[in-house]
């Protein structure tokens, strides 16, 4: 087991592609982080530069209290699964397992005590005596994983490795490797450009754009205060609305007004917004698509806006909606307590009212698009 800590780490490929910059990490003994962010962000690259796959341009990499920039990979103690698992067509199962310790030396009674322990474990054991060819996606991600557990590393690194599997299988297997973490109690670190997968795997979550870490933070704090636009549109689905919206400053106190609807902001909020030095001023005002309140007559203080789309989800509906400027935005209902009136009014072209409450507001900088609540 081990702590992992990168300390102002660079990577510039063939002197000119500057893939990562600045990252600042330390990931603690035991810890699941997740790295999550969109194509081309400097995921994969920094994964790789803690497995020893990629130098490291500039900065320090340590595992426990070693500098390893210089070590190579095999002397890293790190176990490392991709995407594409690519297993040994012609051997069995068993021996795509045991090939890393074979190659090894490592005493044939041990290397079959590992084997059968993270077959065990994986509950591949019926499949062992199989080749790769017979056994569907899911078995074969399973062997992949199961090739780097005997090796019982210090740190896993995983890069999508979920990412070719149907989206069932997806969710199945992602339940597994929470309880596969249980079961090792390792560092984990893992990639992936799915917000879902990151949330719900990470103990904390590194959102990445750029080559820059934008947040670090728990699945929670990243969810409930986004520091910038970016990391507020990432996370979460569907994605928070936005609108343009006018702060004003009264005192210590302020209210946001957007498309005629005044919200006063709470005491919390207030107060964050003095200490960041918020004046009266133009603001995105962003609210996440399950906090609005829908109103199905006209009220005092609310946004008009027209249903362009409602889409059934079951337990509930998205309501993509046009408001009276242009801007377009989604609002999501539960269907339980909806009456046949209501739900027959909800079709296109019809009107309807929302507003939301300051404790789901959101408010960014738009010249920055750094959050006006952040600490
Ligand atoms: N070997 C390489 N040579 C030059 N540039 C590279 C190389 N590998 C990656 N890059 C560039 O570095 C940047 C980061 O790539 P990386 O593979 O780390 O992204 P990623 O976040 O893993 O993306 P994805 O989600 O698509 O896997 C990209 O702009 C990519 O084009
Ligand atoms: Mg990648």
């Amino acid at each position: 087991m081990a702590s992992v800590k990168l300390e102002g780490v660079k990577k510039i490929y063939d002197n000119s592609v500057v893939a990562v910059q600045e990252f600042n990490l330390d990931i603690k003994d035991k810890e699941f982080v997740v790295f999550v962010g969109p194509s081309g962000c400097g995921k994969s690259t920094t994964l790789r530069m803690i497995a020893g796959l990629e130098d490291i341009s500039e900065g320090k990499l340590f595992i426990g209290d070693r500098l390893v920039n210089d070590v190579e990979p095999k002397d890293r103690d790190i176990a490392m699964v991709f995407q594409n698992y690519a297993l040994y067509p012609h051997i069995t199962v068993y021996e795509n397992m045991a090939f890393s310790l074979r190659l090894r030396k490592m005493d044939k009674e041990e290397i079959h005590r590992r084997v059968l322990q993270a077959a065990d474990i994986l509950g591949i054991t019926q499949y062992l005596g199989r080749k790769p060819k017979a056994l569907s996606g899911g078995q074969r991600q399973r062997v992949a994983i199961g090739r780097a557990i005997v090796r019982e590393p210090q740190v896993f690194l995983m890069d999508e490795p979920l990412s070719n599997l149907d989206a069932k299988l997806r969710n199945q297997m992602r339940a597994e490797i929470i309880l596969l973490r249980k079961r090792l109690d390792t560092t984990f670190i893992y990639v992936t450009h799915d917000q879902t997968e990151a949330m719900t795997l990470g103990d904390r979550i590194v959102i990445m754009k750029d080559g820059f870490i934008q947040q670090v933070g728990t699945p929670q704090e990243v969810f409930d205060t986004p520091h910038n636009l970016f990391v507020a549109g990432f996370i979460g689905s569907p994605q928070m609305n936005i609108l343009d919206a006018e702060l004003t400053k009264n005192g210590d106190k302020y209210t946001a007004e957007t498309l005629g609807y005044k919200v006063e902001l709470d005491e919390k909020k207030c107060q964050l917004l003095n200490e960041n030095g918020a004046s009266s001023m133009k603001v995105l005002l962003g609210f996440r698509p399950e906090h609005a309140v829908v109103h199905f007559e006209k009220i005092e203080n609310s946004i008009e806006g027209t249903l362009l789309v409602n889409e059934m989800m079951g337990s509930e509906l998205h309501l993509h909606v046009q408001t009276q400027n242009d801007q377009k935005i989604i609002l999501r209902i539960p269907t339980i307590d909806l009456t046949e009136e209501q739900r027959a009014s909800l079709t296109y072209g019809n009107k309807l009212h929302f507003s939301f409450a300051s404790k789901v507001v959101q408010l960014f900088n738009p010249e920055t698009e750094q959050s006006l609540l952040y600490r």
